[in-house]
């Protein structure tokens, strides 16, 4: 089939990628040249495992281009929305600008029986606001919102959980066109849920709301486990057995950041007061709450570690990005916590494998480095992104480089007992201090 994808970031350009993968003729457009530059000339803007060989697979079968002219996806029939829905500056609302150019921008080349389908995350109510418009064209809309993960993402695409498309009432049409957009999934065993606008638009911010909740749920009992001499990790496995609860997204940490939770449970929120129902997902600002303040945690953690102050105490600080496998600093905890103990005095030295580029744009007072740069001489050290060359590491080979033996581990991804048995102070969250430098 020929697909047009509008708006290459994240969400796009494995949008567009992975839909040549399967074998449809596919044009990606975006504004920004630069990134239409590299995607044409088969180089990823982002870091996303899988995404480099996909777009040179695509492009060398000629099946994948890329265009900053609009014009150029008139030869398309199915035409996806994949352009951002940022926070509002200074409100909790999602920023609708991008989507609303978007789509009015594409009205002028869409040819009768065309399929403009939205997949960018939106407030509940949004797809109806464009159907006249788009049917006005002759042309049909759908929302059919993505569930990909960063680190995840091709694979996510190309065999999602489900497929979910929201239409208007009696649109047999566009469900049929969008079943042999996604034929390989489907064959291979993908669910599909047809559904109204609302209920599509809804069953996304709903399933991020569910699991930014999960993860502030066990942060919360991290809280308690601190003041009463618990271990968080043990009770996440041990609920996690359960398996109406389910041991993933248990992860007690600094908790949850990124392109998407964030933002998704402020606009979720900022939606609901403005249909009257604030109360309904009202707990979802306590979700918020309790996931700011692991951050905080994380600070007074290593300022306790360091005696009470962080003040001219070098502290390497291991990872920027806002999960491994990712060069995301999107509302990164990671960073936040660098740039927090910056700010209190600590000389940091942050480092990461892929999200130093993006982490230097946002916030270039940060000192930068390589790990054994960071670890060097280091009075502490905080591993805030779990990547696996930091939970690789070799307790008694860093013990070696550092001044003072003391690591707090603000993801639980360390082995605490190895640590402690090489002679460190380790200081998980949500579980007590292991002291292995009495010993030694
Ligand atoms: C999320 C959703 O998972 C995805 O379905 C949706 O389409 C977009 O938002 P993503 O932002 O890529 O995807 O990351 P995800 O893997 O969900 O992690 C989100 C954040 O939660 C990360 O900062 C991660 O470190 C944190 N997290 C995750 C925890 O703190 N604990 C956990 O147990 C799991």
């Amino acid at each position: 089939m020929k697909i047009s994808v509008i708006g290459c970031g994240y969400l796009g350009a494995v949008h567009a990628a992975a839909m040549a993968s399967v074998g449809h003729d596919v044009i990606g457009v975006d504004l920004d040249s630069a990134k239409i530059n590299a995607l044409s000339a088969g180089r990823s803007p982002i870091y996303e495992p899988g995404l480099p060989e996909l777009l040179t697979a695509g492009i060398e079968t000629g099946r994948l281009k890329f265009s900053t002219d609009l014009a150029d996806a008139r030869d398309a029939h199915i035409h996806f929305i994949a352009v951002g829905t940022p926070q509002l500056q200074n409100a909790g609302g999602a920023d609708l600008a991008y989507v609303d150019s978007a789509i009015t921008s594409l009205l002028a080349h869409l040819s009768d029986g065309d399929v403009v389908v939205g997949k960018s995350t939106v407030p509940v109510g949004t797809a109806e606001t464009f159907r006249e418009a788009v049917e006005a064209r002759g042309a049909r809309l759908v929302w059919n919102p993505e569930f990909l993960r960063e680190g995840f993402a091709v694979k996510d695409t190309i065999e999602p959980d489900r497929l979910v498309y929201g239409v208007a009432d009696g649109d047999t049409t566009s469900v049929e066109k969008l079943n042999e957009v996604y034929a390989t999934a489907i064959e291979a065993g993908s669910p599909v849920i047809v559904s109204d606008f609302a209920t599509a638009e809804l069953v996304k911010v709903a399933a991020n709301a569910f699991l930014a909740t999960k993860i502030s749920f066990i942060n919360a009992m991290a809280e308690i486990a601190e003041v009463t001499g618990a271990d968080v990790t043990k009770l996440a496995d041990a609920i996690g057995h359960d398996k109406r609860i389910g041991r993933k997204f248990l992860n007690a940490g600094v908790g949850f950041g990124g392109g998407c939770l964030p933002k998704d449970i402020r606009a979720f929120t900022a939606r609901a007061e403005e249909l009257g129902r604030g109360e309904s997902v009202a707990f979802l600002k306590e979700v918020d709450a309790i996931n700011l303040r692991r951050r905080e945690r994380v600070v007074e953690l290593v300022t306790e570690e360091l005696g009470g102050s962080v003040f001219q105490k070098k502290v390497a600080v291991l990872g920027l990005a806002f999960k491994p496998n990712s060069d995301d600093v999107r509302d990164s905890p990671a960073l936040d916590v660098a740039v927090r103990l910056n700010g209190l005095g600590a000389n940091v030295v942050a480092t990461d494998p892929q999200a130093m580029k993006n982490a230097r744009q946002l916030h270039p007072q940060l000192v930068y480095g390589p790990t054994d740069e960071a670890l060097a001489d280091a009075d502490a050290v905080v591993v805030v992104t779990e990547w696996p060359e930091y939970k690789d590491l070799d307790p008694a080979a860093v013990h070696r480089v550092v001044r003072t033996p003391i690591v707090v581990d603000a993801r639980n991804c360390l082995d605490a007992d190895s640590w402690a048995a090489a002679g460190w102070e380790y200081a998980g969250l949500g579980r007590q201090v292991k002291n292995g430098r009495e010993a030694t």
